[in-house]
């Protein structure tokens, strides 16, 4: 049975020498953890949305050695394969692979949040990066509002920027 803690190594070797990423992603992994837990997710999901955290930005790489650029279109497109191929070698299920590979596909599309993990995904990202890239309050607000709905996240964004 594959863990979280051999998906971590896999995504840290893969990673290697570039930290900053690797602290994104065990960043976004934390919130995820903490946000699916509070929110009282099942097993099952939670393992989704763990393992959906740890690869969520897989194809960026890839993106920036293809296109020359890290825009969410690329590495959405260019990630999944590159997760199915690592999920697969740890024997991870095929459902959670699948499901994995979609919010891979779909994290940086904001439009059409349907279900519970690709929504938790999209805020632990957003809870890392408002900070990573110094976004101004009002931006972050705007985000909130619009995007946001777990009342963990909801809760987590308040505080981190002390938003009213
Ligand atoms: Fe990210």
């Amino acid at each position: 049975m594959a863990s979280m803690s051999q998906l971590t190594m896999a995504m840290i070797t893969l990673y290697s020498g570039d930290p900053k990423r690797i602290q994104h992603f065990m960043k976004v992994y934390a919130f995820a953890k903490m946000i699916a837990e509070e929110e009282q997710i099942g097993a099952k999901q939670r393992e989704v949305i763990e393992a959906a955290a740890l690869v969520h930005d897989i194809g960026i790489h890839a993106a920036e050695k293809k296109y020359r650029s890290a825009a969410g279109e690329y590495q959405e497109q260019e990630g999944p394969p590159i997760a199915r191929a690592m999920l697969m070698a740890l024997e991870f299920s095929p459902a959670l692979t699948n499901r994995v590979c979609e919010l891979v596909a779909h994290h940086h599309s904001y439009q059409n949040i349907d279900a519970v993990d690709l929504q938790i995904l999209v805020e632990a990202d957003f809870l890392v990066n408002a900070y990573e890239e110094g976004l101004p309050k009002r931006n972050i607000k705007k985000f909130r509002d619009k995007i946001f709905r777990t009342e963990t996240g909801i809760h987590y964004l308040n505080e981190l920027f002390a938003l009213d």
